[in-house]
Order: C-alpha cells, then sequence, then structure tokens
C-alpha cells in the first residue's frame, strides 16, 4: 500500500533516510531533523513530496512504514514543462523484492501523468548495482554523457561570499 506522508510518518521517514545514507556508505551524512523534514514535507509551499508504503492493516491504513520515496518538481527548458527529481527512494532490507520499490515508483509514475510531467529522473550511485537493475526493471535508462555537479556550502559561499541573512529568500 502507498499513500502520502504524514505528520506522524516523520520519524520513521527519519529512520528509513538513515537507512539509505548507511547503505551508500555515508552512515554520518544525515544531518537533518525531524523539524527539518517536517518544515520541508508540510511548510508552505513545501519543498519536498513524500510517499510511504507498507502493508494495510485491518482499518486500511499503512501498517508499519517499510520505503518511502521523496521527490520535488522540476522544469525543463527542452520541453518546456514540469517534471519530477527523485531525491530518494529505499525499502527495508528485510521487506525487499516485495514489489514495495516498484509500487513506489509506480505511483510517482501516475502522480507525473496526472501533472502532465514528462520526464521522473534521479541519481544512482555507480557501485549501486541492485539499484541499476531494479531501475531497468521499470523501464528506466541511464542518461549517457550528463554527470551531477555540485557546488557545496564552501563553494557557495567562496563564490557568493559570506551569507548576510541565512533564512531571508530573494
Ligand atoms: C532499490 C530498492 C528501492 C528496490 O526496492 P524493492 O522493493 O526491493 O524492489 P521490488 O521488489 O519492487 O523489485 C521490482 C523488480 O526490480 C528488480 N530488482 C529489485 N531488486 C533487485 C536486485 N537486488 N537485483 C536484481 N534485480 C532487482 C527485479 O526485477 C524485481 O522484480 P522481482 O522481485 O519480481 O524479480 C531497494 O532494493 C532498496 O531500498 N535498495 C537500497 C537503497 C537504494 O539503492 N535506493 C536507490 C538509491 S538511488
Amino acid at each position: 500500500m502507498i499513500r502520502p506522508a504524514r505528520h506522524g510518518d516523520v520519524e520513521a521517514v527519519l529512520a528509513l533516510v538513515r537507512g539509505l545514507a548507511a547503505y551508500e556508505r555515508e552512515p554520518d551524512a544525515v544531518a537533518m531533523t525531524a523539524d527539518d523534514l517536517t518544515m520541508a514535507l508540510f511548510g508552505d509551499p513545501p519543498a519536498a513530496h513524500c510517499l510511504v508504503a507498507g502493508s494495510p492493516n485491518p482499518a486500511g491504513d499503512v501498517a508499519d512504514v517499510v520505503g518511502f520515496a521523496m521527490w520535488h518538481p522540476t522544469f525543463s527548458t527542452w520541453t518546456g514543462k514540469s517534471g519530477m527529481y527523485l531525491i530518494d527512494l529505499f525499502v527495508r532490507p528485510e521487506h525487499r523484492r516485495a514489489g514495495h520499490g516498484r509500487e513506489l515508483l509506480t505511483e510517482l509514475a501516475r502522480i507525473c501523468g496526472r501533472r502532465g510531467y514528462l520526464r521522473l529522473e534521479w541519481a544512482v550511485l555507480d557501485w549501486n548495482t541492485p539499484a541499476h537493475a531494479f531501475y531497468r526493471s521499470v523501464g528506466a535508462a541511464p542518461t549517457s554523457e550528463w554527470t551531477t555537479w555540485r557546488l557545496d556550502a564552501r563553494a557557495i559561499d567562496t563564490l557568493a561570499g559570506p551569507r548576510s541573512h541565512h533564512d531571508s529568500v530573494t
């Protein structure tokens, strides 16, 4: 069963994010707090959207959150349309190969269809060959010639100068 994350799912999703970081060999990388995640998902406007997966309980709700997918909209000047960037996808190890990952991506594809999004994109580590096999199984393919580049916070500050109003948006 798949449904949008609610306030009550924040701690469970945060635990899954930490699980993903450990899987991706950066166990100490998650600085995000429960408050950060709450603001991101339920702020106005939200910075990200999240689906959770799990088996249904008798009440028709997710009994136990075992996986999640987080995403945000993108825009392409080539297509002139919005798209979707998949930030994170994770299923707890003991619940893998039960279809949760495929269901999460299928629901994202449905959201893309409803919203008229033309691309659903993400980044995968080169060594993560199980994920490559999973993504190929749903019809995805790697983009050739494109590499993700990044200015980290230090590089941004070196380029832009010190931040004066940390929280202001201009
Ligand atoms: C990738 C991941 C989300 C897949 O979730 P899942 O719930 O196990 O996937 P599903 O059960 O829906 O698998 C669907 C199909 O994908 C393929 N697949 C999934 N995992 C696979 C694996 N480890 N090796 C080969 N094929 C795989 C299979 O074709 C599978 O169908 P089948 O089980 O009927 O053979 C999950 O393995 C995971 O959380 N991995 C660790 C985190 C990660 O790599 N996230 C992606 C970061 S970009």
